[in-house]
């Protein structure tokens, strides 16, 4: 048993609670994840049952603290995280109203362009920093008022998913301005909730709970979580970040030139930024940061290392074949691969929209390519242009930013490919970036941990908690394919425009 103080990370995630527990030099002690289901009951719906993630909760406190071999009294402070943007409803007794309708919920296309025409698209951009889309929570509740108004007549708070778990850890209603800014309810700028927006909705000012910065304490566990949860009452509880914010803590995101690139299923480029800018015509998310007084911008591409994942799908069965005779592993063997081929693949390139894309083009319609074939290409080159299409589709966002005056000084790259030395030398290569990888792998949740640790006293300030935990492991620089890079990036830019027409035309044959 160790009585060495401890923190707890909570993040309320989609499918799961993910609770970690760390050390204050960072060490994780234990972490455990149970998972819930969320529903889709109509297409394009996405619903989740609060008390799911207090169930889950309480049974990912109580797994850590028994993996970790600790006592739960050594446990100082809590952080929480979570899923951004999800309705949460109570009524008079602190009853949930109807499941929350989910960040991934699509049904509100109709509220979004109502509550855009009564503000005014610029003013709702340059007010909430982003325009009003359809994952975001004013226009959930606005569906809420016209579809289900005896819900909506019941309606005394609306919470985001983690500070539902807040609200059942202290019985505090609290949200910090992080995840906040995911709602269209708020002047981001100056981190207070909008009258304009507010209105816009419809929402009664008063169901809207008080805004708080990242690091400050939001409530303290109650005795009744206490005995769930086998903590000790009266820890405090940091109000905490939307998981986005939370994970940039957890790579070391705290100040201005610090960036990261998330190469998931779907890939994120997040960049600190010192003041409120706004990217105008809203393709980057400008979001409140979990450093206090500080912000974010955020690009996301919908198929990153997803369309590496098709590729080995779709045109890897060989590959797939040897993994299964135990002789290396598909996503190696096809890097192997694509190393065999010059950079630039001799003038093949791959447009990665499999899914559509969010940015720099939120275009739905948008469709994936291959581009410039010749009898000459053969499989290295087509998987060596699939990972350059998906660097260059990050290096998008990344360009966006520092049109907006961002200098990076790094790059922090995470998820699979980060790992494999070849892909990472072609991140620093086409982003002309240094590019590190570190240590903290355990994302949003770490994040929250050194939140709970900043409201505690632990550490004096995000920056303090991320250079006391987060080390970089590996590192790469631009070398000799950065300059042929700079000059195809232009031409990768330059299809999706020429393109555009003929991927509405043809994918609207097929919808349907
Ligand atoms: C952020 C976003 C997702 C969700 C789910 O804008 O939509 O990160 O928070 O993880």
């Amino acid at each position: 048993m160790s009585d060495q103080p401890l923190l707890l990370g909570i993040d309320v995630g989609t499918s799961s609670t993910k609770a970690v527990l760390i050390r204050l030099d960072g060490t994780v002690v234990a972490t455990a994840a149970p998972e819930y289901k969320f529903h889709t009951p109509k297409p394009l719906w996405a619903e989740s049952d609060p008390e799911d993630w207090w169930e889950a909760s309480i049974q990912a406190i109580r797994q850590v603290i028994r993996k970790g071999g600790v006592n739960g009294e050594s446990i100082a402070a809590i952080g929480l995280t979570g899923q951004m943007h999800g309705l949460v409803l109570l009524g008079s007794k602190g009853e949930v109203l109807r499941p929350c309708i989910m960040w991934n919920d699509q049904r509100t296309a109709e509220e979004c362009a109502e509550i855009t025409t009564s503000v005014g698209a610029d003013k709702v951009l340059s007010i909430t920093g982003n325009p009003v889309l359809p994952g975001f929570t004013a226009p959930k509740i606005a569906w809420v008022k016209k579809h289900e108004p005896t819900v909506f007549a019941k309606i005394k708070h609306i919470l985001l998913p983690k500070d539902y778990v807040r609200y059942r850890l202290s019985g505090e209603l609290a949200m910090d301005v992080a995840d906040g800014s995911g709602t269209s309810l708020m002047e981001v700028g100056s981190r207070k909730w909008s009258a304009e927006m507010v209105d816009a909705t419809g929402v009664d000012p008063k169901w809207l709970p008080p805004l708080m910065e990242s690091v400050e304490i939001s409530g303290h566990l109650s005795e009744e979580a206490a005995i769930a949860t086998g903590l000790k009452a009266g820890i405090p509880i940091a109000a905490g970040a939307g998981d986005q914010a939370a994970q940039a803590v957890g790579s070391g995101i705290f100040e201005e030139g610090k960036i990261s690139a998330t190469f998931g299923t779907s890939g994120v480029v997040f960049a600190h930024s010192k003041e409120f800018r706004v990217e105008p015509e809203g393709n980057l998310h400008a979001f409140c940061s979990a450093v206090p007084g500080e912000w974010h911008l955020m690009g996301v591409m919908l198929s990153a290392a997803g369309s590496f994942q098709w590729f080995r799908n779709a045109l890897g069965r060989t590959e797939l074949a040897l993994e299964e005779q135990g002789r290396g592993k598909a996503y190696d063997l096809l890097v192997e691969k694509a190393a065999s081929v010059p950079a630039g693949c001799e003038g093949l390139l791959f447009l990665p929209y499999l899914s559509g894309e969010r940015t720099p083009y939120p275009d739905p319609l948008a469709r994936g390519a291959f581009i410039g074939l010749t009898l000459r290409h053969a499989k290295g080159h087509m998987v060596r242009s699939v990972l350059e299409g998906i660097t260059f589709g990050m290096n998008d966002s990344l360009q966006l930013m520092t049109h907006l005056g961002i200098q990076p000084e790094e790059v922090v790259v995470s998820g699979g490919g980060a790992q494999n030395p070849f892909w990472r030398q072609m991140m620093a290569d086409v982003f002309a970036q240094r590019v590190v990888t570190v240590n903290a792998t355990e994302g949003a949740a770490f994040g929250a941990a050194l939140l709970g640790g900043v409201c505690s006293g632990h550490y004096p300030d995000v920056a303090t908690a991320c250079k006391s935990t987060i080390q970089n492991t590996a590192e790469a620089s631009p070398g000799v394919d950065a300059e042929l890079y700079g000059r195809l990036y232009p031409r990768y830019r330059a299809l999706y425009p020429a393109l555009k027409d003929e991927f509405h035309a043809t994918s609207k044959m097929f919808l349907d």
